[in-house]
């Protein structure tokens, strides 16, 4: 499996620019997928640098209805004419943050569902042998204070975003299982935990950001709560971590320290063959 980061909020590569976001690019046997498009053009403008033809792409998927990862779906859907677009329900809803006057919109523009209904679908389990869709996350443990200040509108009101708009792709190929994550609002352990169950095992790798820092007001989640999710990564004997976008730099080096080489980093322009 070939994964390129197209877009992220740092950069290694010269030609690369980054941005708070997420896009990543894979090439499986059976598939080139798209997970996430990032705020703006900016996954266009790398994928050329990088030499990604995104019109090739026979999949994309949404992880969730945050403008940071499903910013640049239009022009995705213009550049790439037959690609299906998975999202999960209520993608399309309000999302918002609070902010000093008010609420502050975070969402992806509603507008887009109708105008590409013929391409955008929800969809979830299998899809076929290598490829599934999570939705489903029991568990709510490790919750973090920076999903939990983000919102959804309810009627006239804005109440604690469920994340009913999240999901997962699971890749299985070549003998090995990955996890894609956007956020990981429903918590990178939760999210891994019905992972696991899905596909019987380990994971070899996870990609995800893990929301471990609240990205508007820079204030990191308490070191307790970090080293307690790293703690439950590090039970896993063999899984490596790809983390970034918004796990936050301090959070980040305690994640470093307690799991050494399985955790690193997806910069934009960043190429992983594994
Ligand atoms: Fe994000
Ligand atoms: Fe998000």
């Amino acid at each position: 499996m070939k994964l390129i980061s197209l877009v992220e909020n740092s950069s290694c590569h010269a030609d690369c620019g980054c941005i708070h976001g997420l896009s990543l690019y894979l090439e499986t046997p059976k598939h080139r997928i798209l997970f996430d498009m990032g705020p703006n053009a900016l996954f266009l403008e790398n994928a050329q640098v990088l030499g990604v033809d995104l019109s090739t792409v026979d999949l994309a998927v949404l992880s969730h209805g945050h403008y940071d990862h499903g910013g640049g779906l239009e022009l995705f859907c213009k550049r790439n004419e037959t690609a299906p677009i998975l999202i999960a329900e209520h993608t399309f809803d309000v999302h918002a943050v609070r902010v000093e006057d008010g609420y502050e919109d975070i969402g992806v523009p509603a507008g887009l569902q109708g105008k590409w209904s013929e391409r955008i679908r929800t969809l979830s389990g299998p899809l076929d042998s290598e490829l599934y869709i999570l939705t489903e996350i029991p568990h709510r443990e490790y919750l973090t204070a920076a999903s939990a200040t983000l919102l959804e509108r309810s009627g006239e009101e804005y109440v604690s975003d469920r994340f009913l708009h999240e999901q997962n792709l699971i890749v299985s190929c070549e003998g090995k299982h990955f996890l894609l994550a956007g956020c990981a609002h429903r918590g990178i352990v939760n999210i891994l935990r019905a992972g696991e169950a899905v596909i019987g095992g380990e994971f070899d790798y996870v990609f995800s950001g893990f929301h471990l820092t609240n990205p508007g007001l820079g204030i990191d989640e308490p070191e307790a709560l970090v080293r307690a999710v790293g703690e439950e990564l590090r039970a896993r004997q063999k899984t490596r971590y790809i983390t970034g976008h918004c796990t936050g730099a301090g959070p980040y080096e305690i994640l470093r320290e307690m799991l050494g080489q399985r955790l690193d980093t997806m910069p934009s322009g960043r190429v992983f063959v594994l």
